[in-house]
């Protein structure tokens, strides 16, 4: 498909663009997702080590809003951008996404034909601690694939377009690629099975009902900016004494949790859900520099969680990202009893008292529109 694009010459494509569409806007909405098996480390272009598998949540979104005028200088090599985050100026994001729009030229190859205004803003709070880059890029890949089919003309079926979406969140930010699925998703190659690609993530589709009524309670314990990026801590799994161990096991829960989805065994989502999100922990702690990113609230929290469940009975796990915040995974069926023992016992340990009552994505959605 690409080649296709790459045989129109530049020249061609700057002329049609200027004639049908010299300028317009689309605003594009995706969300975060949050990973049961987790992505850390990685090699080549942001290609990962291992597996990962996802949902996509619901309430957590990042809006986008892109405007396009036709560039005047073609052939100056210069990449034409400027971003509104919040809306604000932000110099640091700006320069982010120039190296990310250059990065992804040849895929897009009206990306140097056009200027862009871009303005992004997140439908959580801002000081809520969520990492906005997976549904920041998944919402910018999606809008530029939409601009790409517009350009170019060339029709693509829904397969194809989510595939090169998530190609292209993927060179911006890893998660990112699994976040243009709507619901369940994975990205990697996982051998063993003969499924997946490490390029771009796939929709699960196959999931028990059990699984597509999971809330996500996100408990906000500390929204303060990450010490270490995650950029940082991927490129530290580089030297790590149990990088291999880690993928080598990533793979065994890669492989168990996708049966797990399947035949709606809760308990084996538990086990599987807190060891990755623990082990995703500890390979911090065993890094060297060694860090933490947990704080004494996330283990409280923690605590209380596995005590709720045991005496309880009810089917709650936890897992977090990689910050301080605790996302609370529960079926629907237990939503009442498990938002009661959120407010009772857990509200004292977050930050303002926040949180947000997510869930797993649906299906169907309107999250694109030109204006
Ligand atoms: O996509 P990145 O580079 O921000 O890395 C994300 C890593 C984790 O969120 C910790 C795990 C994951 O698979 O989403």
């Amino acid at each position: 498909m690409f080649q296709a694009v790459n045989e129109y010459s530049r020249d061609d494509l700057w002329k049609k663009i200027d004639k049908e569409f010299p300028e317009g806007q689309l605003v594009c909405e995706m969300p975060s997702n949050i990973a049961i098996v987790k992505y850390w480390g990685k090699r080549d272009i942001q290609l990962p080590q291992n597996p990962s598998l996802s949902f996509t949540l619901s309430e957590a979104k990042t809006k986008t809003a892109i405007s396009w005028q036709i560039t005047k200088n073609p052939g100056d090599g210069g990449i034409g951008v400027d971003l509104l985050y919040e809306n604000k100026k932000n110099i640091q994001f700006e320069e982010r996404l120039r190296t990310y729009f250059s990065s992804i030229r040849e895929l897009c190859p009206f990306i140097d034909l056009v200027d862009f205004k871009i303005a992004t803003e997140n439908t959580f709070p801002h000081s809520a601690g969520i990492a906005s880059s997976a549904s920041g890029f998944a919402s910018i890949a999606v809008a530029l694939m939409s601009l790409f089919k517009k350009f170019t003309g060339i029709q693509l079926s829904d397969t194809e377009f989510y595939e090169q979406a998530s190609r292209l969140a993927r060179l911006g930010s890893g998660s990112a690629s699994r976040s243009v699925f709507s619901s369940f998703a994975f990205w990697g190659r996982h051998k063993a099975m003969n499924i997946g690609s490490d390029e771009y993530a796939m929709p699960i589709d196959d999931v028990d009902p059990v699984f597509s009524t999971m809330r996500d309670a996100i408990l906000i314990v500390d929204s303060s900016p990450k010490e270490i990026s995650s950029s940082k801590g991927h490129r530290l799994m580089q030297e790590h004494p149990f990088a291999q161990v880690r993928y080598d096991q990533a793979g065994k829960n890669f492989e168990q949790l996708y049966r797990t989805l399947q035949n709606g065994d809760l308990e084996s989502f538990i086990q599987i859900c807190e060891s990755e999100a623990m082990t995703l922990h500890a390979l911090m702690a065993t890094a060297s520099p060694s860090y933490t990113l947990m704080r004494p609230n996330t283990l409280e929290i923690i605590s209380r969680i596995k005590s709720f469940r045991k005496h309880s009975g009810h089917p709650v796990c936890f897992t977090m990202d990689a910050g301080p915040n605790v996302h609370l995974l529960f079926p629907e069926a237990v939503e009442h009893e498990v938002i009661g023992f959120i407010e009772s016992e857990l509200v004292p340990f977050l930050e303002n008292g926040q949180w947000i009552n997510d869930r797993v994505g649906s299906g169907s959605r309107e999250f694109l529109s030109y204006a």
